[in-house]
């Protein structure tokens, strides 16, 4: 929950921010170490440095010194001077500067700070940092003092003190630190990219969910979230979208139960209809047709009347057929099952339309596979369940048509099945009507019932078959129905 007033900010921002500012404390911290010990070698170079020069330079003159031949050192003294090397100066036994570079030789306060006046011992090494001014400006200089020993003695007999200018220490600590400044630019760019980059895959698969779970709760679902980490997120992302299929079948099968309901209020219905047809109607029908029957036979008629007769015996004959339907569709009797030639009970059915074929000049083609065993089947309904088919075809091709019927074994599948196919060269029938034509009641007839398919799909299924529209190349339309293949025993 979003409390008011309080901002509502992503996940990915908070990623990006708090690894970026790891990721910037890290590096900073990195580059203060290494700058630190950067500096220190620096410093410890130079020192070094000054070691070497003060020990050559006391070295070369410490015979001079004992000698007390001034001039000579200042000479040498004198040439030494120059580069980080500001000054030399060189004291006495009781610290009082004897030789002095000209650089220096102003600068009294340079001048009478030593600290070799005293008692010292060889190898004693002073080191002093201190700003003064050098060549008209504040330098920083670190002075480097050492006693002079008679060789091999311990006599003191003066010491030696040299300037050494820093500018160039801090010149390097400076140039260093602009390195490492830019190294410390480069990683917090590369650190900003990479949380960046790290944000963004840690987040998509939380926001593919987001987006998963609005969708579903939309209604949709047929979505599945793609699963693209392996770890906790899809581990949910994966629940998540057994959850959606769960919920996908759960609404299908509430939809099949819905429209299995339906079906069979429907069958309920039409099975109370036809009884109260069946009753009221049929028997005054029989009696309308008997004297109609008795009219005909009289000799007193003229043709005209005949005609108008035979007009008013096709109309009963056509509500005989749709009563006929009707009662067959709802009577819901157990089959008769037993072994039949499929081939045989087809011919049976083509037969029994053949009269209104030559009528119309329709021919039917058969292509049956030779050899086939025999179907368990109750023949009486199929043959009804045929002729539904050939009738409709017989009826949707014009003058001169053409049916074709082929039956076959299909041996595809792991179960063996009984294969028909029944097509015409008829007026077709357009896709999106392919399931309704079987719905009861379904017609494009000006005196059909619309039952004729519905009552076929549901002898089929009580065989445990089929019976589907399919596409069919050319004009016209082709049903395809199977029927499942039990082995008869003793059979091989
Ligand atoms: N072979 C076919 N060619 C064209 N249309 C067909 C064919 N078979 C069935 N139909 C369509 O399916 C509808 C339903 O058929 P059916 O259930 O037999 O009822 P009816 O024949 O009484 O109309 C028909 O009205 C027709 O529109
Ligand atoms: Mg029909």
């Amino acid at each position: 929950m979003i409390r008011p007033g309080k901002i509502r900010i992503s996940i990915y921002a908070q990623l990006v921010f708090w690894t970026s500012v790891i990721l910037i404390l890290l590096m900073f911290g990195l580059l203060f170490i290494i700058q630190n010990r950067e500096v220190k070698a620096i410093y410890q170079e130079k020192k070094e440095r000054g070691l070497v020069m003060i020990r050559y330079i006391a070295e070369m003159n410490v015979r001079r010194l004992v000698l007390w031949d001034l001039d000579s050192i200042d000479e040498n003294i004198s040439g030494l001077v120059r580069e980080d090397l500001a000054y030399v100066i060189f004291y006495d036994r009781n610290g009082k500067p004897v030789v002095v570079s000209e650089s220096i030789a102003e600068n009294l306060e340079v001048l009478n700070q030593t600290n070799c006046a005293g008692e010292v011992s060889p190898g004693d090494i002073f080191y002093t940092n201190l700003e003064l001014l050098l060549d008209g400006r504040r330098q920083e200089v670190m002075e480097i003092e050492m006693p002079v020993f008679i060789p091999g003695s311990e006599n003191k007999w003066g010491s030696v003190k040299i300037g050494l200018k820093l500018e160039d220490v801090y010149l390097r600590i400076k140039r260093t630190r602009m390195i490492l400044m830019g190294f410390g630019l480069g990683a917090l760019l590369l650190s900003v990219i990479s949380s960046t980059l790290m944000a963004r895959r840690i987040t998509k698969p939380i926001k593919n969910l987001v987006e998963g779970t609005k969708r579903i709760s939309l209604g949709d679902f047929s979505y599945r979230i793609p699963v693209i980490s392996a770890d906790e997120i899809g581990d949910l992302t994966r629940s998540f979208n057994e959850m959606a299929q769960q919920l996908q079948k759960a609404r299908w099968q509430m939809e099949e139960t819905n429209r299995r309901l339906l079906q069979a209020e429907k069958l309920a219905s039409i099975g109370r209809l036809s009884a109260t047809i069946a009753h009221e109607i049929r028997n005054p029908l029989t009696s309308v047709k008997l004297n109609i029957q008795k009219l005909s036979e009289s000799q007193s008629l003229n043709e005209l009347e005949q005609e108008h007769l035979a007009i008013a015996r096709e109309g009963i004959e056509e509500i005989e057929k749709f009563i006929k339907e009707l009662l067959s569709y709802t009577r819901a009797s157990t089959l008769q099952k037993d072994y039949f030639s499929l081939a045989e009970v087809l011919d049976e059915s083509i037969k029994m339309l053949q009269p209104s074929l030559k009528k119309k000049g329709v021919t039917v083609k058969k292509y049956y596979e030779l050899g086939l065993p025999q179907a368990y089947i109750d023949a009486d309904r199929l043959r009804q369940v045929f002729l539904n088919v050939l009738r409709n075809s017989y009826e949707a091709v014009e003058e001169g048509g053409r049916i074709e019927v082929s039956l076959k074994m299909d041996r595809d599948k792991d179960r063996l099945s009984f294969e028909i196919r029944i097509s015409d060269n008829g007026c077709g029938i357009p896709e999106k009507d392919w399931e309704n034509i079987f719905e009861p009641f379904f017609t494009t007839k000006t005196s059909g019932a619309g039952l004729g398919l519905a009552n076929a799909r549901r002898i089929l299924g009580q065989h445990g078959g089929t019976i589907r529209a399919i596409k069919k190349e050319g004009r016209g339309s082709c049903f395809l129905i199977t029927l499942p293949y039990s082995e008869k025993k003793g059979e091989a």
